[in-house]
C-alpha cells in the first residue's frame, strides 16, 4: 500500500473510532456561527453545505440559528460521523438537512446550486486546491464560502502547542494565512472578502485535558507512536503542574481564523 493511502486510511479509521464521542470531546465555538448567520441575514432562502461536517456539532448550530429558511447539506466522507450527525439532528427535531457521504473534492450537488458553503476545522484534511475548485463549482455566482480553521501559528499557542511535547512538530498539516491566500490567488473564481480572528478564553480542569488527549480529540495525537504518546502525556502533566497552581482551572486563550470568500464567475 502506498504511503499516502496508508495515511488517509489511518485518518479515516481515527474519525470512525472517535465519531461517537467527538462532540463531547471537542469544544464548539458559537462566535463563528453568529458571525456567519449575521452575514447571511439578508437571504430569504438558503441552500448551504457544511463540508467535512463530522458528527455535526457546527452543522446543528447552523441550522438552529438560520432556521427554517435554510436547507443544509451535511457532507463528510466518514460514514460513522454521518450516522451520529443524523442521530443528533433527529433528537433535536431538525428535518431541514440532508446528510451526504462524499469527498470534499467530488461533491454530488449540482453546479451553481448553493448560496453558501462552510467548513469547520477540516480544510487541513482536504486536498485544498481540489476542494476550492469543487466549492466554486457548486456555489452560485456571488455565493459565499466560510472557512473556519486554526492556523499553524495559532496552533502553537494552544495549551497543547505550549505544553505537549512535539505537538507543533507532529502537526504539519495546518496552514498559515499566507499559504491560504496564495491558494486563493491560484483559483480563478474565489476571492477572499475578509479575514476574521476569533479568540476564546478556555478554562478546563487538568483531568478533562488528559481525557481529551487520551481519546485523541485532536487527530495530531495519532502521529505519536504508543510509547511516545505515553511519555509525552506524562511530560505534559508535569509541565502543567509546573505552570499552574489550581489544577481545576487550567486557563489559556485559543485563536481561530474565519475566512469569508466570494465566488465570482
Ligand atoms: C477535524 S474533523 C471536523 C469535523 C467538524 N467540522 C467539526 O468541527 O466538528 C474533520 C472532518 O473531515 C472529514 N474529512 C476528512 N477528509 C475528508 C474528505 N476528503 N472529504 C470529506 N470529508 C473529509 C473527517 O471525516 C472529519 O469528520
Amino acid at each position: 500500500m502506498d504511503r499516502k493511502k496508508f495515511a488517509l486510511d489511518k485518518m479515516y479509521n481515527h474519525f470512525l473510532h472517535i465519531a461517537p464521542r467527538y462532540r463531547e470531546l471537542r469544544t464548539t465555538d458559537l462566535g463563528p456561527i453568529l458571525f456567519i448567520t449575521n452575514k447571511l441575514r439578508s437571504l430569504s432562502n438558503i441552500r448551504a453545505a457544511d463540508i467535512g461536517c463530522g458528527s455535526g456539532r457546527y452543522s446543528l448550530k447552523l441550522v438552529q440559528h438560520l432556521g427554517e429558511k435554510c436547507h443544509l447539506f451535511c457532507l463528510d466522507n466518514n460514514k460513522e460521523m454521518l450516522y451520529h450527525l443524523k442521530e443528533d439532528f433527529i433528537k433535536n427535531n431538525i428535518t431541514n438537512f440532508t446528510p451526504i457521504r462524499s469527498d470534499s473534492h467530488k461533491i454530488p450537488l449540482q453546479t451553481d446550486s448553493l448560496d453558501c458553503a462552510m467548513s469547520f476545522n477540516a480544510i487541513h484534511h482536504f486536498s485544498l486546491q481540489n476542494f476550492l475548485k469543487e466549492s466554486s463549482r457548486v456555489l452560485k455566482n456571488n455565493g459565499k464560502l466560510f472557512i473556519y480553521t486554526r492556523l499553524r501559528d495559532q496552533n502553537t499557542r494552544t495549551i497543547w502547542g505550549t505544553h505537549f511535547p512535539s505537538f507543533n512538530k507532529k502537526e504539519n498539516r495546518l496552514y498559515e494565512l499566507d499559504e491560504l491566500k496564495s491558494a486563493f490567488e491560484k483559483d480563478p473564481n474565489l476571492n477572499i472578502n475578509s479575514v476574521r480572528l476569533f479568540e476564546h478564553n478556555r478554562v478546563y480542569p487538568l483531568e478533562k485535558l488528559v481525557e481529551q488527549a487520551k481519546n485523541h480529540h485532536y487527530s495530531t495525537f495519532k502521529f505519536y507512536k504508543k510509547h511516545e504518546f505515553r511519555e509525552a502525556l506524562h511530560r505534559f502533566v508535569q509541565n502543567i503542574l509546573n505552570h499552574y497552581d489550581d489544577l481545576d482551572k487550567i486557563s489559556w486563550k485559543d485563536q481561530n481564523t474565519l475566512l469569508v470568500i466570494e465566488n465570482k464567475q
